[in-house]
């Protein structure tokens, strides 16, 4: 689909992240953008900080856009959807960045045949190493997914999933960066205990997670494998495996995604009646 302008409604942490990412990359320019916040001092930071346009209603932003980025919290969807839904069509594409709300509850208060992406995207983000899930509404098309994936490919990576697995994907990619915080801290913990100076200690483990990570993206080796590699016959890295496998980190850790999964089953669903 050939995107003219983009309103980003709901121009907070997430918007705003999208929104620079989209300019730096030259995925939009300023001019094809337009946001919407609630209170005006935010209002007039977008102006003077992103120089983009601030439009004064959700309604107002969304007429002169093909494509609508929804960014507001799950709590105030309900409410701006009901307000913007007039000024949709066919035409548009709303891409949904709320957590926890299915496309057929958006599909369920929109005007009919409005086209829906789901968006997933976690914090790291913010510095361009994010990973977003995306799925199809009933109504969007492989090139409303394609016009969906040119935005998150600006801060991350970006995969297409059936929605069955979104509960899954906010169980592993959306809460798994709070999972790794703990681990680095952890690891720095760990450091501290040996005797290095705690900022060293963190930035040790913190670019020692960053470098694992790109080892597994960058080779496509199985995690097992590349393990195996740093593990010397009777070195010390298979005694401090030895000590992971007695505290029972790898159970630990697939129960928190198995723990987060269910919660997110649970989130708020917009509350609509169908049209
Ligand atoms: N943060 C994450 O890791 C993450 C990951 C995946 C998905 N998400 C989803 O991303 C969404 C946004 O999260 P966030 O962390 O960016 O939240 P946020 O910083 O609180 O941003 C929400 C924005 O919505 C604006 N807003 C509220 N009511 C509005 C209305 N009626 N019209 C227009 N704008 C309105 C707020 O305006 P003011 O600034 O003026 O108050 C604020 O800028 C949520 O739905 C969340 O589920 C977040």
């Amino acid at each position: 689909m050939k995107a003219g302008r983009i309103a980003v409604i709901g121009a907070g942490k997430m918007g705003e992240t999208l929104i620079r990412a989209m300019v730096a990359t030259g995925t939009f320019a300023q001019d094809q953008i337009v946001a919407t916040v609630q209170r005006p001092e935010r209002r007039e930071q977008l102006r003077h900080d992103l120089g983009v346009s601030v439009a004064r209603d959700n309604r107002q932003a969304v007429q002169d856009s093909e494509l609508v980025l929804l960014c507001v919290k799950p709590q105030g969807a309900n409410a701006v959807l009901t307000e913007i839904g007039d000024a949709l069509g066919p035409q548009h594409l709303l891409i949904s960045i709320l957590a926890g709300v299915p496309t057929a509850n958006l599909e369920s208060v929109l005007p009919a045949s409005v086209p829906v992406v789901r968006a997933m995207p976690n914090t790291p983000s913010l510095v361009k190493a994010g990973m977003t899930a995306l799925c199809a509404g009933r109504h969007a098309s492989e090139d409303h997914i394609a016009a969906a994936q040119r935005i998150f490919d600006a801060v991350g990576r970006t995969v297409t999933l059936d929605e069955k697995h979104f509960d899954a994907v906010t169980g592993l990619s959306a809460s798994g960066p709070a999972f790794l915080y703990i681990v680095i801290e952890a690891l720095a913990e760990g450091g501290v205990k040996v005797g290095l100076p705690r900022s060293v200690a963190t930035e040790l483990a913190a670019q020692t997670c960053l470098g694992a990570a790109k080892m597994v993206i960058e080779t496509g080796q199985h995690p097992a494998v590349l393990k195996d590699a740093v593990t010397t016959p009777a070195g010390c890295t298979v005694d401090g495996i030895l000590k992971l496998e007695e505290g029972g980190l790898r159970v630990t850790l697939i129960k928190a995604i198995v723990e987060a999964s269910g919660r997110a089953r649970g989130l708020l669903e917009v509350a609509a009646e169908p049209r």
